[in-house]
């Protein structure tokens, strides 16, 4: 099996596909992040995003309800807390909150297999 490389992409083998529910999500953690995956089949798309929401620092965005909105079909989440909602490409807050974003992450499934891309920081 051959991995796609980018200079500054590591991709991690997140979880096999059948720990994420059809159209929901669920949490892994990689060193100090928790990201949580989503399964919008749907769409016959992933997602991933950070865990967090920013609101007020839960750890629940991988519990949240993940639709579609506007013209253009931007798939989103709803944090199960205060239904502020957040892309899924390109986490900005769908809310009206500007000042909340989440960090978003590239996604690739090859057979059963769930890999996120890890942005180096250096
Ligand atoms: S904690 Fe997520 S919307 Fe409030």
């Amino acid at each position: 099996m051959e991995i796609e490389l980018a200079t500054d992409l590591k991709w991690i083998l997140a979880c096999s596909t059948l720990d994420v529910p059809e159209n929901g999500g669920a949490c892994i953690k990689h060193e100090d992040e928790q990201i949580a995956i989503f399964n919008f089949s749907r769409r016959n798309e992933w997602f991933a995003t950070q865990n967090l929401c920013p609101h007020k620092q839960q750890m629940v965005l991988s519990r949240g309800m993940i639709g579609s909105t506007g013209d253009t079909c931007e798939p989103k989440v709803a944090c199960p807390f205060h239904k502020k909602t957040f892309s899924l490409v390109t986490g900005e807050c769908l809310s009206g909150d500007e000042e909340y974003e989440i960090k978003t992450y590239p996604v690739k499934v090859i057979g059963d297999k769930v890999y996120v891309g890890i942005r180096s920081t250096t």
